[in-house]
């Protein structure tokens, strides 16, 4: 049975509900915390120009590919490409493993946002000079970070177990347009510290000669990372989605908003790097930093705007990282026949595991290295960096070369009903324009960055999981 409906599937509750849900996916950790401190380090206005092109041609390209192939299969990610070709397990199994190991730090992220909504009550934004030094000793504590990112992943496995309408859409409905609001509160806030200019002018104004096969990878993975495509979670968000809904409006309006949020969280934090006198590449702590020292500066109504970024922060990352527990979790539940509170539990002690060894690989394991990265900066190197990018690449071609056309032009117009005019050119990126632009960027950047040897190593990975997926 190719491809075909194959059993009853629970539906998401409405379409805003499946638009708040996927762009809940999307936005999250990725757009505020990892965009800001990527395009710090990469140079900043070059890697934003070409972050956004990314986006917005591989992105929504590839993220209405994953919507399709989810709605044809109705299966998560390893069913659906298995019920094409056995062959094509692998792909599928890419996405779980990327998903475990995005898990293996994620929650450490999410964590340091729940402590910090309750660091602001508790006068963090007392001392501003302090914030910095504050954040650095919190993030390297072998104790307090830990217990706040098993709180963090306990609310992933109450939200997943209760089932997919249930859970994530309402999470999503409220808090989202709160953190949009908010961050265009920062952004005006930020943009009026005397000095900022200089920030909005490191934003956009490109340096090309900072550009290099990194910086290019880098800003083709984060555009993975931040819409979530690449391993099977918009596959498998896709396949709880009904037969009449708009799939290519579907994944422009999602692909979008993402974009315009993670260049609205740039605009928030920038400026304020520059008026506080901070490096823009500080790394993994900006956001920690900045947004507290901005609100600081506001006095006691300072306290309660940062304890409401930080809850609409840690809702943001929710809505995540409950899709990639999702992933894992689905894959268990349509795969391994198990219930789905059996396949959450499980999924999430391995979670848990991992997320520790992250967490202190920040602090007392920071001696530890494996192809020289701490294991923090390893799962992240290699999701976000290899097998997202080269994930993305197996789905434009399986689209590409292994669906029948016809198929997907009835899926993504709906059996005709729908107008889709750019079919053609969407169906020529995707056959050749994506595959070849992927695997040369990745290339290039395999030798371009520091950790080629770790590099080396994820695809080596991905070649041992292509040879013995078939048992998955
Ligand atoms: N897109 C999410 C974020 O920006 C992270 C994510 C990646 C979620 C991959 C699902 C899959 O935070």
């Amino acid at each position: 049975m190719e491809g075909n409906q194959i059993k009853q599937r629970e539906n998401w509750g409405s379409r805003i509900g499946f638009l708040m849900a996927a762009a809940g996916s999307a936005v999250g950790l990725g757009n505020i915390w990892r965009f800001p401190y990527t395009a710090g380090e990469n140079g900043g206005g070059a890697f934003v120009i070409i972050y956004t092109i990314f986006a917005l041609i591989i992105g929504i390209s590839i993220m209405l590919a994953e919507f399709t192939v989810g709605r044809r299969t109705s299966l998560s990610a390893v069913g659906a490409y298995k019920s094409y070709s056995k062959k094509w397990t692998f792909a599928g199994a890419l996405g779980v493993l990327s998903a475990f190991f995005i898990m293996g730090f994620y929650p450490v992220v999410g964590g340091w946002s729940l402590a910090y909504v309750f660091k602001s009550f508790s006068g963090l934004l007392a001392n501003p000079e302090a914030i910095g030094t504050t954040f650095e000793a919190f993030m390297s504590n072998p104790i307090q970070p830990i217990i706040w990112m098993i709180i963090y992943l306990a609310l992933n496995v109450i939200i997943v177990a209760k089932g997919i309408s249930g859970g994530i859409e309402k999470a999503g409905k409220v808090l989202m347009p709160t953190l949009f609001v908010l961050l265009i509160f920062i952004s005006i806030r930020s943009i009026s510290l005397p000095g900022a200019s200089a920030g909005l002018e490191f934003l956009f104004k490109p340096d090309w000669s900072k550009v290099n096969g990194a910086t290019i990878l880098a800003a083709l993975g984060q555009a993975f990372f931040s819409l979530s495509l690449g391993m099977g979670c918009m596959i498998t968000y896709g396949s709880y989605l009904s037969k009449s809904e708009n799939l290519p409006s579907n994944a422009t309006i999602v692909t979008i908003l993402d974009t315009c949020i993670a260049i609205l969280a740039g605009i928030a934090i920038f400026p304020g790097v520059f008026a506080f006198g901070l490096e823009p590449t500080a790394g993994p702590g900006l956001v920690f930093v900045v947004v507290p020292s901005v609100f600081a500066e506001l006095g006691g109504a300072g306290v309660l705007f940062s304890v409401v970024f930080f809850i609409a922060f840690t809702v943001a990352a929710l809505t995540s990282s409950v899709s990639l527990l999702e992933v894992v979790t689905s894959y268990l539940i349509d795969q391994k026949n198990v219930p789905r509170k059996t396949g959450v539990t499980s999924a999430s002690i391995i979670m848990i595991a991992t997320s520790i060894l992250s967490s202190l690989s920040l602090g007392v394991m920071s001696g530890f290295k494996i192809f020289g990265a701490g294991i923090f900066d390893f799962l992240d190197i290699l999701t976000d960096k290899i097998f997202l990018a080269i994930g993305g690449m197996f789905i434009a071609i399986f689209t590409g070369w292994v669906i029948k056309k016809e198929d997907l032009k009835e899926e993504t117009t709906n059996g005709g009903k729908l107008k889709f005019s750019l079919f053609e050119a969407w169906y020529f990126l995707l056959k050749y324009v994506i595959p070849i632009l992927i695997f040369f960027v990745a290339l290039m950047g395999i030798f371009a960055i520091e950790q080629t040897s770790l590099m080396i190593f994820g695809v080596l990975l991905i070649v041992v999981l292509a040879i013995f997926s078939k048992k998955l």
